[in-house]
């Protein structure tokens, strides 16, 4: 076993500074010299970079266990508490145990005319902007925010919040990502007890999200212990309901808080951040858009409302989304922390160390994709798929920690295009390039001269 090649850094940074100015672009310098592995480091804080199918496989899946949540997860555990995303163990499991039942397709379907509902919400705000006859320049990514963020605010909670409630706690949320994603980069930050502007910032803004959902909480408890039998159509009704079928035991308050909060912020910005890359690209491909609006008008017809099932006959629109999200994959990087010494492939990695994926560099990487850089959905047809090693393609992860709302979110994204591309054309104003946030957004938001069409 040979040690992991270190790729040379700055003395005390190590990486830090590249990894917060361009991560993408050093991301990919490396694994185009480095392939499979190569170690980095912040401050004394070291990164095995895997960059293989293979690898990532072995991680997430094959040796799970030795691979946990580390140093990122904490960071967000500070604003989210021990939700799914965070926590780790036996916890974890018996957490996702009882969550899993409200992600099932059935329950989902559910939602579909909560999505539905809002998508055409989004629709009619779009069409007042636009003058009769000509186009407007909207700013996109902040729409996509808007719709995902009720779309998951309905699909938690129902009709259990009000807009204020719900501009306050996004401006809250705001705030916290942007603390959270400066501590990433950073390679000291101060403990949380200390008196600084940050601390104080993050403590306040979590203290009213925690305040608020706990009082969401507490209105559905007493309104089910008035009429017990009462169904909610929400995520909040299975949480709140849902029991370990060995135990009987259901989640305290405060676990359904940090779940609950856990799924509002993993639950709107991805999907958010997908949608205003679909549309980027869309703009760049009439090609593309002319395939998708007849597939759609196919299946659907002009005005045919989705459905669960028509949903699935909506092949090519699914593989517009997938292949979106590969070159945009919305969680660019998965990390994780060893628990003991290893090997990867033949490299030796230690304790205490992390392993980073990079979905953005997996999915560009040549030995898996043909013209890595080009926008091609063919990319997600059926024998092309069953070329690929499965682990090539990871915009929702792999393994037991998937994204428990991968179908929620593939099903919203569907939805919302549908009505988009049937009411709208799309024109490409300039270039956009991904920023790496904790989501890839586009840089400086995207804008698109956005026309009606007649119908
Ligand atoms: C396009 C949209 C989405 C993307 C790209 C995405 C991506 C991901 C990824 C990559 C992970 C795994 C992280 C890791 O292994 O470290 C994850 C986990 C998770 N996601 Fe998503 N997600 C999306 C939408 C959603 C939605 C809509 C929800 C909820 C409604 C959601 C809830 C979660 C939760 C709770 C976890 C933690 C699961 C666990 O570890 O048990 N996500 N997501």
């Amino acid at each position: 076993m040979q040690p992991v090649p270190e790729i040379k850094g700055l003395p005390f940074l190590g990486h830090a500074l590249a990894l917060k100015r361009d991560p993408l672009s050093f991301l990919m310098g490396i694994q185009k010299n480095h392939d499979p592995i190569a170690l980095l480091r912040i401050g004394n804080f070291r990164i095995n970079f895997v960059m293989t199918a293979e690898l990532a496989k072995y991680v997430l899946q094959e040796n799970n266990k030795n691979y946990i949540k580390g140093r990122a997860y904490r960071i967000l555990s500070l604003m989210l508490g021990q939700g799914l995303l965070t926590s780790n163990g036996d916890f974890w499991h018996r957490q996702r145990k009882l969550a899993q039942p409200a992600f099932y397709k059935q329950r989902l379907s559910l939602l579909v005319d909560t999505m539905h509902d809002e998508s055409q919400l989004m629709v009619e705000r779009l069409k007042k902007e636009i003058p009769e006859n000509s186009y407007q320049t909207i700013a996109v990514s902040k729409i996509m925010m808007e719709t995902t963020l009720m779309i998951v605010t309905k699909s938690l909670f129902g009709t259990f919040i009000n807009q204020d409630k719900i501009a306050s706690i996004s401006k809250d949320i705001d705030i916290l990502n942007q603390l959270a994603s400066d501590r990433f980069s950073n390679p000291v930050s101060l403990p949380l007890w200390f008196p600084s502007y940050w601390n104080f910032q993050f403590k306040s803004s979590s203290k009213r999200v925690a305040g608020l959902i706990d009082e969401i909480i507490e209105t559905r408890r007493s309104a089910l212990q008035k009429n017990p039998d009462k169904e909610f159509n929400d995520l909040m009704q299975m949480l709140i309901t849902a029991k370990d079928e060995e135990s009987g035991e259901q989640m305290s308050n405060k676990q359904l808080r940090d779940e609950m909060l856990t799924i509002f912020i993993a639950g709107h910005e991805t999907t958010a951040v997908g949608m205003s890359w679909t549309l980027y690209l869309l703009s760049r491909h009439p090609e593309v858009m002319l395939k998708l609006r007849e597939e759609i008008e196919q299946v659907l017809g002009k005005e045919g409302k989705p459905s669960i099932e028509n949903l699935r006959s909506l092949v090519y629109t699914m593989q517009v989304i997938q292949e979106v999200m590969r070159l945009y994959p919305p969680a660019w990087a998965v990390t994780r922390e060893i628990v003991t010494d290893d090997n990867l492939a033949d490299y030796k990695v230690s304790k205490g160390e992390a392993v980073m994926i990079s979905t953005y560099a997996l999915h560009r990487n040549p030995k898996y994709w043909k013209d890595p850089e080009v926008f091609n959905p063919e990319n997600f047809s059926a024998e092309q798929v069953k070329e690929r090693p499965g682990y090539a393609y990871l915009p929702f992860g792999g393994g037991p920690r998937l994204c428990i709302g991968n179908n929620f979110a593939l099903m919203e994204m569907q939805i919302m295009l549908i009505e988009l591309v049937r009411n709208f054309d799309f024109q490409f104003i300039e270039e956009v390039v991904p920023e790496p946030l904790v989501t890839l957004k586009p840089k400086g938001g995207l804008k698109l001269n956005i026309f009606l069409r007649k119908l």
